[in-house]
């Protein structure tokens, strides 16, 4: 687990204290199929309006897939790219907008959405994994990348990215 556990009054669940959002990753470290399946099944467990689950995730992989893992670099802001290019995952987090069997515009999709990566969020935490949502430059209908990686907690003061954790 991190070093960086929340300080708050009571206990919580060490899942949840533990969770934060590192910008220093291992670079070198992919991440496994089962684990990258683990996650998305633990997002597709969340709650959502009328079981409507308009959360779709697009995984890019550096290793297998490096075309689509560069395309979904190139859209986040330039500071973001800076860290966001150290992991061997990205993942597009986005919302449908309307619900399947109708033409009516779902109004908690994105409510919806950001619960399933919260879900994907914690069980990263729970596997030794970390996550960090940025936002992407086309501010346009909830769009988020997760940025998804082995934490570097060790790389030292020489890192100028750790220093910025
Ligand atoms: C929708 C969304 C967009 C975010 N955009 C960025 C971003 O563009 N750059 C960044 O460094 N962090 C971004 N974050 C991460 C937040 O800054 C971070 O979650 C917050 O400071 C709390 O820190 P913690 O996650 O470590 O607890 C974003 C988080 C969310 C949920």
């Amino acid at each position: 687990m991190s070093n960086k556990a929340a300080i708050t009054t009571q206990n919580l669940d060490p899942i949840i204290q533990n969770r934060w959002s590192p910008r220093a990753f291992q670079a070198d470290k992919s991440v496994s199929g089962a684990d990258l399946t683990a996650l998305l099944e633990a997002a597709h467990w969340a709650p959502s309006c009328m079981n409507e689950q308009p959360w779709r995730f697009i995984v890019c992989d550096k290793t297998s897939h490096p075309d689509s893992w560069e395309k979904l670099l190139s859209c986040l802001m330039a500071k973001n790219q800076l860290w966001a290019s150290q992991a061997p995952v990205l993942i597009l987090a986005s919302a449908a907008q309307h619900f399947s069997n109708s033409d009516k515009a779902n109004a908690w999709a994105a409510y919806d959405t950001g619960a399933a990566v919260q879900n994907l969020a914690l069980q990263a935490t729970a596997l030794g994994l970390s996550t960090h949502s940025m936002g992407v430059k086309k501010k346009s209908w909830p769009h988020v990348s997760v940025i998804l990686s082995k934490p570097a907690c060790n790389l030292g003061e020489s890192s100028p990215i750790q220093k910025s954790d």
